[in-house]
């Protein structure tokens, strides 16, 4: 099934209470928390307190998008706030597996994501251990980017990757999401679908009913 996570990161932070809620009323089964340090990501966006505050108003599913350098060092205290899946960046760990296992003890849902420059390949060994692979389809750190068309062969790329090897991996799609493209990116192989600033603009609740109905 298609899922729509839309990324808090678009949100007011001044209500962002409220702004959870709405979306979760209108449907939404995912909320997608963007972390960014900047170090791994030019941007610093925000963190743990933040994470535990929210889990309090809503019960939908917290994947956290950690867009930090050596993400090891907080996997325990994101799972501990309340983190359902936690997706942590091939390029900024040193020792995926390693990061894969503990996210795994710590009994959360794992996600890798690639940037767009990094090739599907490098899954190859870990695929096995991942529930999810997010494909980035702009360079992560910030929102209301342009969608990086050539993401779209990679969808595919990956889909049959994964389907080749009978296994059932989610694939999410984050960045430039938005009600012209979702269909072609569902077509393409994903099926957890990330939008910010396609979701938080305007009427946010009907912006969630649209993109289901374009998501079956
Ligand atoms: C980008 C973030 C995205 C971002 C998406 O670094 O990982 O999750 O919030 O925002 P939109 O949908 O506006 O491109
Ligand atoms: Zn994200």
């Amino acid at each position: 099934m298609n899922k729509l996570s839309p990324s808090i990161l678009a949100a007011d932070f001044s209500k962002l209470g409220e702004e959870v809620k709405k979306i979760d009323q209108a449907g939404a089964e995912y909320l997608h928390i963007d972390v960014m340090d900047g170090m791994f990501v030019p941007s610093i966006s925000f963190g743990i307190p933040v994470i535990k505050s929210l889990r309090k108003k809503t019960s939908r599913v917290f994947d956290v998008h950690l867009m930090i350098e050596d993400p090891d060092r907080y996997i325990r205290d994101f799972a501990d706030a309340g983190a359902d899946i936690i997706t942590v960046h091939y390029e900024a760990c040193k020792h995926l597996h390693r990061t894969i296992q503990q996210i795994k003890e710590c009994g959360k849902k794992v996600c890798v994501a690639l940037n767009p420059a990094t090739p599907v390949e490098v899954l190859e060994y870990v695929l096995d251990d991942l529930d999810m692979v997010l494909i980035m389809s702009v360079n992560p750190g910030f929102g209301g980017q342009k969608f990086i068309p050539f993401t779209l062969e990679k969808l595919r790329k990956l889909r049959h990757f994964i389907s080749d090897r009978g296994m059932d991996i989610d694939i999410e799609v984050d960045g430039g999401v938005n009600l012209d493209n979702v269909e072609d990116i569902i077509k393409a192989g994903a099926n957890i679908i990330v939008a910010g600033t396609a979701v938080f603009s305007g009427d946010k609740a009907n912006n969630v009913k649209l993109f289901y109905d374009k998501m079956k």
